[in-house]
């Protein structure tokens, strides 16, 4: 980061003096004002609540312009990235910030692939879990429990031990996702095969039987590289800033990387892919298309609680650009599948339609995120819908890990410790039991 010209004042209307505070300049991007002097220079914290207006860190992987719907992995932009890479191109260059060439992308995909396994114990702890567990639940158990098994990769200070955690969590994610999901069917685990690709591995882990091989349909092997493409990382959210925070205390990799499988879990964040689904099934249960107006006043209605899941986003005030995509994915999905006519869909676009030209949408810039057309891609390969965001999860470790590793190479980097305005009680004596 740059110094900028300027710099910013800030003055008190008590008489205090004023203080100047550095600005910074990014490549791209709004400046920041640096207060990290700000307590020491005049007693007083800044108070956000939800990150409204701080930046909690510097990065070079992701950028988004919310405004224009411009999403940038390490400068390309995702509508390039989606149609002219796969998911294990775009994990080489978020991990190393560059995108392979040929003898760099063989090499990467074959120590990916060397790693699909995880140590047989595994499934031992994993049937410690009830049948019906949530999937979520469950890795987030399984992630975390990787550190338990692999000793000799949780230093977060040795830089070897980072790359090769690294490889680990992106090689047995998909491997763990689908352990998850024979448990709760009662299905035996197919162990992953590494002549596939890292999608078509992960379908023929989920879908074949020990009695039933599973042929990967080349349609639908890309359009879930395509949803593990756009779901890869997304610069500071929730569940991002969650692994920083983790592994700000030098935690291991594992740890912080299950502490973001908790955080994405969330309605407002992951669990969304589920929440839009179930609120499509609800819909049509409940009338389907002819319903559709009633359902959008409840959504307008502040008292309801009702939201439309799938829209709105805290950066993007104009359409997520992986939404667009999602759409297209989806519309080639159905219609290798011959389910043009899927309820759903015609259901979500019926939605989609109606909130773009609604003035409650638009006047508060709410447009679809990529969780909106995602489910009905996800449901219609075979995936179940408590499944969703356990393969966010999955598509999102890259993101995490290199978040995390370029936090621990930050030469600024500290342990997070957010302060706080206290509103509690001033000191006062404990009384004794009687005079309470
Ligand atoms: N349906 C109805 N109203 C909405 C919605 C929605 N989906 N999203 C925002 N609003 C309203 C909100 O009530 C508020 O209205 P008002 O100004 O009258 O009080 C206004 O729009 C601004 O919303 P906000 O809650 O201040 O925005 P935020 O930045 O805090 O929240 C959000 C962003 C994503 C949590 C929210 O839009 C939401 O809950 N959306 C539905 C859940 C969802 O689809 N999440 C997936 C996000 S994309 C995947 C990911 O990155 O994890």
């Amino acid at each position: 980061m740059k110094l900028a010209d300027n710099k910013a004042t800030l003055s008190f209307s008590n008489g205090s003096p004023s203080v100047d505070l550095p600005v910074y300049q990014g490549s791209i991007g709004p400046d920041v004002i640096d207060i990290r002097k700000l307590y020491a220079q005049t007693g007083m914290f800044t108070y956000d609540p939800g990150f409204l207006s701080t930046a909690a860190t510097q990065s070079a992987i992701t950028y988004i312009d919310g405004d224009k719907g411009e999403l940038l992995y390490r400068g390309y932009p995702i509508e390039q990235l989606a149609v002219n890479c796969d998911f294990l191109e775009t994990c080489h260059l978020l991990l190393y910030g560059n995108l392979p060439n040929e003898a760099q992308k063989k090499d990467f995909t074959s120590r990916v692939t060397n790693h699909t396994m995880v140590n047989e114990q595994m499934q031992f702890f994993l049937r410690g879990f009830r049948r019906d567990a949530h999937p979520m639940a469950v890795l987030t158990g399984l992630v975390g429990g990787l550190s338990a098994f692999y000793h000799d990769s949780t230093d977060i200070n040795n830089p070897e031990h980072r790359e090769i955690a690294a490889i680990r969590l992106i090689a047995k994610m998909p491997t763990l996702v689908s352990m998850a999901y024979k448990y709760s069917m009662g299905q035996p685990y197919i162990y992953p095969r590494n002549d596939l690709s890292y999608a078509g591995n992960f379908m023929r882990m989920m879908f074949a039987t020990p009695c039933e091989e599973y042929k990967v349909n080349p349609v639908l092997e890309r359009a879930l590289d395509r949803i593990f493409i756009l779901h890869a990382d997304h610069e500071q959210n929730a569940s991002t800033s969650t692994v920083r925070l983790c592994g700000s205390s030098g935690t291991n990799p594992f740890a912080a990387i299950a502490a973001g499988v908790a955080c994405l879990w969330g309605p407002a964040h992951g669990g969304a892919n589920e929440a839009c689904l179930n609120m499509l099934e609800d819909i049509q249960r409940n009338g389907g298309v002819a319903k559709v107006g009633e359902f959008m006043e409840k959504v307008k209605d502040k008292n309801s609680g009702v939201k439309l899941m799938g829209f709105g986003h805290r950066v993007y005030k104009n359409y997520d650009p992986r939404a667009k995509l999602m759409q297209e994915t989806c519309n080639e999905v159905l219609q290798e599948l011959g389910l043009e006519n899927d309820p759903l869909f015609k259901l979500a676009k019926q939605l989609e339609k109606i909130a773009l030209e609604d003035d409650y949408f638009v006047s508060r810039k709410l447009y679809p995120n990529v969780d909106f057309y995602s489910g009905i891609v996800q449901r219609a390969i075979g995936i179940p819908v408590s499944l969703f965001t356990a393969i966010f999860a999955l598509a999102r470790t890259v993101g995490w890990i290199a978040q995390l590793n370029e936090m621990i190479g930050d030469p600024e980097y500290k342990i997070g410790r957010p302060r706080q305005l206290f509103t509690g009680a001033e000191r006062r004596d404990v009384l004794p039991i009687s005079k309470r």
